[in-house]
């Protein structure tokens, strides 16, 4: 029997292929954590079962990065292992913005990005904008917040292992891409994305500032926000 997260990977999956298919060409901004996890892994059991992807055309750019960690506990380590590794996106055309000096010059000089896929912190956070992030904000590093540390830190063997600094996506890369898709798993997200799409813009939020744009698409294993 499926699961609610199960129909929420489907869908998200769905929508993944769906960008690439209709614009070979397209630059993707996509997430690491434990929410995306299952979207992956669809398009991965897609592809050995035959039905690739082509991905030989599409640049996709991580939303976050940690700083100084062990090399198994990076994003870029997450989306190789995850899904790059069972593509044939074109070892140039994964990008991590801990390796270039200007992201958004980059993001910008190859066409903007079409389609990014965003979690959501408890803390209101996306990628790694922490409450605080102003709107005019772009590629730049953090410290991270210790309800981000403490909500990654089964992730790593211990918890003082768990990175106190990042280098993220800013509020305005994000919102400067075409198309958004906000996706939370989980009873433990609700309260935080009602907040985020019903309370009012601000850097304490920073997920509110999605309400700035004009085509965010919300998906969820626990309502319907559309
Ligand atoms: P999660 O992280 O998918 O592991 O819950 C989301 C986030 O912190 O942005």
């Amino acid at each position: 029997m499926s699961t609610p997260y199960d129909e929420l990977s489907l869908k998200l999956a769905e929508l993944v292929a769906e960008q690439i298919k209709s614009q070979p060409a397209s630059n993707l901004a996509l997430p690491t954590g434990r929410t995306p996890l299952g979207a992956y892994q669809v398009l991965v059991r897609q592809a050995q079962a035959g039905q690739s992807l082509d991905w030989s055309k599409i640049n996709c750019f991580a939303l976050d990065e940690y700083v100084d960690s062990h090399e198994k506990d990076s994003y870029k380590y997450f989306l190789e292992q995850q899904l790059f590794q069972y593509t044939n996106l074109p070892k140039t055309s994964r990008h991590f913005p801990d390796s270039v000096d200007d992201y958004d010059g980059l993001i910008a000089s190859l066409g903007g990005l079409d389609l990014t896929v965003l979690g959501i912190g408890k803390n209101g956070h996306i990628a790694f904008n922490e409450p605080g992030t102003e709107l005019d904000s772009y590629t730049h590093s953090i410290w991270l917040t210790e309800c981000t540390r403490k909500a990654n830190q089964d992730l790593f063997a211990s918890a003082d292992q768990v990175p106190t600094r990042a280098v993220t996506v800013g509020i305005r890369t994000i919102l400067a891409s075409r198309h958004i898709i906000l996706v939370a798993s989980g009873e433990g997200k609700r309260a935080i994305v009602e907040k985020a799409l019903h309370g009012p813009v601000t850097p304490q939020v920073p997920a509110s500032f999605l309400k700035l744009h004009p085509h965010v698409t919300v998906l969820t294993d626990f309502g319907d926000f559309s």
